[in-house]
């Protein structure tokens, strides 16, 4: 027999979660339980209802027809205020390490910790930088969400917390707790931001980063906006806890995943300064590779009883610090556009700014990609900008400041004439990046030069920007072969320019001879070949002759080569320009035939002068493995499956292809197969 608490509690349950399921399916159009399971709830809440019709609230699932839910039945037009029980304090900051020491003798003033006494058990977690938001579940339903506001008062954004894939609705929890609050930090993970800012016109404005635009989200008042920015949240803390007691940061951390919330990304046990502070340089040297926005560490002293004795100051604990990063966003003024022209002849804008630290490097420049991006984001020369780094990539301008503007600022015109050769400018049609044609252009010639000489292409020791510049201005060089008729005296005789560096030079271009061919294809900078694709290439096609004569569709046979890049490879070897350079180069010295012979040349291997392709799941090898050993033994392996293919290799769920291989006639193979033939024709 259930007691009429019970029977309250569990109508209460059963509207939370009729609520949640209307939410689902009238607004989100996204139900996560079948029309029957719905139903079933539905018929408990009246039967229950009946039996006690005091209980019945207004808003009671059983009182309204579904169709007619709105947005606003899930939250308000105006999002209401709710008190929190607990307050939402904030956290005291640290800005540095010792900032950090500093405060952990005062923590161990505050145990009254003597000398020698070790210090107490502390945690480290991620300090995400997103907006904090509190969620409420009663009986293990979800029934209430809100932010942070003032500390004391917040607002109510449950519908918006309904979208978020990584909260449940209901905790997974047999018991769960009566009540428990838990403290988070609602994110947008890099990507969806990006993508995010990408769908977003200059009018609405851009978000200057993930934090303001999980902010912005969270605040909607239609949750199927918010559903549309995948928020991602972290738990870290307990506001109210009733029927349950989490008194540790461990406990709280491994309990989270159990109800169905993210793993804790980041969580250590640590108990001495030392410790501490090694973790804080792995997390700050890695904190860029992270998927989402960290702006710190939070050290939290581990344990309720080490907690209560360290007690409250007025606006945060005393047993908890945020350890600060230095901040990778910063503004400082846009002080020029200046257009760069690439080896290609693209015309790329470059944001020359006044010099500001940002994370420990001084950014004076930063990439602004095309002219549309300087259109969208509204950018005039004079203004104050935000900037930002993250990991490799080259600094940014995320937007103006516009109301830092005084009517100084100008618009940028994009040159409609190449700055390096005075050429008019082409866009290609339905291309972003501006041209310029001429392969004559200086700009471009010593974009060239760079390419070749590169650490990755031909690797010319000594040969760097300001010698390229000076080759090419003298008018010594126009093109990568101009390098191997240098002569000593014309190099010495350049200004600033020693005997015995223009001798290594002469060596160092010596030495590029012994460079492989795949080297060389990669360092004639033919549009969309790099380093590997230069390799893979080569693989299959020996020399430069063969090179020369493939075809497109011969090329398109080459593994991970499409139809862009063959149509790219064939086009350069089409031009007359590009074969007398070859010519040239070829009687410079330069090699032009990949090293040894592959196996696919051993007539004696096992799949000798076959071609390969390979589909679906294998059961014991990696796609990457199932390939070298198919040129082990002398296969050629190529993407897709024509009349050519002579083998198809097969693994599970191969789809298109194995269909095509059946229609074609092709011989069909699986992994146990391959294995027979290779091993029977080396072991017989
Ligand atoms: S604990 C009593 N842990 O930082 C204070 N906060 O500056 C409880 N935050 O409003 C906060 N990551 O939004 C805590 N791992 C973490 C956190 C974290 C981010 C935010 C939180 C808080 C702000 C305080």
């Amino acid at each position: 027999m259930s007691s009429e608490n019970d029977d309250l509690r569990r109508i209460r349950a059963l509207t939370a979660q009729l609520h949640q399921h209307n939410f689902r399916y009238y607004i989100l159009d996204d139900p996560q339980v079948s029309d029957a399971e719905y139903d079933r709830l539905l018929r408990q809440l009246q039967s229950l209802e009946k039996r006690y019709p005091a209980a019945v609230s207004d808003d009671s699932p059983t009182q309204k027809v579904g169709a007619s839910w709105t947005p606003e039945d899930f939250v308000a037009d105006r999002l209401p205020p709710v008190e929190h029980d607990v307050p939402m304090l904030s956290l005291e900051n640290a800005m540095g390490p010792d900032a950090a020491r500093q405060w952990l003798d005062r923590v161990r003033r505050g145990l009254k910790l003597k000398e020698g006494d070790s210090d107490p058990p502390m945690t480290v977690e991620y300090k995400f930088d997103g907006v904090a938001v509190s969620i409420l579940y009663e009986d293990g339903v979800l029934v209430r969400a809100a932010t942070r506001g003032d500390g004391f008062t917040g607002e109510e954004v449950t519908g918006n917390v309904r979208t978020i894939r990584s909260v449940p609705q209901q905790l997974a929890d047999e018991k769960p707790p009566a009540r428990i609050e838990l403290r988070g930090e609602a994110m947008l993970p890099h990507a969806d931001f990006e993508a995010l800012n990408q769908s977003r016109s200059a009018e609405e404005g851009l978000f200057a980063n993930p934090r303001n635009a999980a902010a912005g989200t969270l605040r909607q008042l239609d949750p199927r906006i918010a559903a549309k920015r995948p928020l991602d949240v972290f738990i870290y803390g307990i506001g109210v806890q009733q029927g349950i007691d989490l008194s540790s940061q461990q406990q709280l951390v491994d309990q989270l995943p159990r109800w169905g919330f993210n793993a804790s990304p980041f969580l250590r046990q640590v108990n001495g300064i030392d410790s501490l502070l090694e973790i804080y340089q792995q997390v700050l040297d890695e904190r860029e590779q992270l998927p989402f926005d960290i702006d710190g560490l939070v050290i939290k002293v581990e344990g309720a009883d080490l907690r209560d004795q360290l007690g409250m100051r007025a606006r945060s604990p005393r047993w908890a610090i945020a350890l600060k990063f230095p901040p990778l966003q910063e503004t400082t003024r846009l002080l020029d556009i200046q257009v760069q022209v690439g080896r290609t002849g693209a015309l790329t804008p470059v944001a020359h700014l006044e010099p500001v630290q940002v994370g420990g490097v001084t950014v004076s420049r930063a990439g602004l990609h095309n002219p549309k991006e300087i259109e969208r984001k509204g950018l005039k020369i004079g203004d104050h900008v935000v900037i930002q780094r993250a990991g490799d990539v080259i600094p940014q301008v995320v937007k103006p400041i516009e109301s830092l503007r005084d009517g100084t600022e100008k618009d940028f015109h994009f040159p409609e004439k190449c700055p390096a050769c005075s050429q008019v400018v082409w866009c290609p049609e339905g291309e972003v990046i501006p041209h310029c044609q001429n392969l004559q252009c200086p700009a471009q010639i010593r974009g060239r030069i760079e390419h070749f000489a590169s650490r990755r292409a031909l690797d010319i020791d000594g040969l760097g920007e300001k010698l390229i510049d000076q080759l090419v201005s003298e008018g010594l060089v126009k093109t990568p072969s101009d390098l191997y008729r240098l002569n000593l005296d014309a190099v010495a005789a350049l200004e600033r320019m020693a005997q015995k560096s223009a001798e290594n030079l002469i060596a160092a271009l010596e030495q590029t001879k012994q460079r492989s061919f795949s080297r060389l294809l990669h360092a004639l900078g033919i549009r969309h070949v790099g380093e590997r694709v230069a390799e893979l290439i080569v693989d299959s096609q020996r020399d430069i002759d063969t090179l020369m004569a493939a075809s497109i569709e011969t090329l398109e046979q080459i593994d991970e080569v499409g139809p862009a890049i063959a149509a790219s490879v064939a086009d350069f070897f089409s031009r007359a320009s590009v074969r007398q350079e070859i010519e040239s180069l070829r009687e410079s010295g330069l090699k032009m035939k990949a090293d040894g012979s592959s196996a696919s040349q051993d007539s004696d291997a096992p799949l000798s002068g076959l071609t390969v392709v390979i589909t679906g799941t294998l059961p014991n090898l990696s796609r990457d493995e199932a390939k070298a050993l198919v040129s082990a033994a002398g296969g050629k392996v190529t993407a897709s499956v024509s009349k050519s293919t002579d083998l198809l290799l097969a693994g599970e769920k191969a789809g298109s292809k194995l269909e095509k291989a059946q229609k074609l006639d092709v011989e069909v193979i699986d992994e146990a197969e391959l294995r027979r033939r290779i091993d029977g024709a080396t072991t017989s």
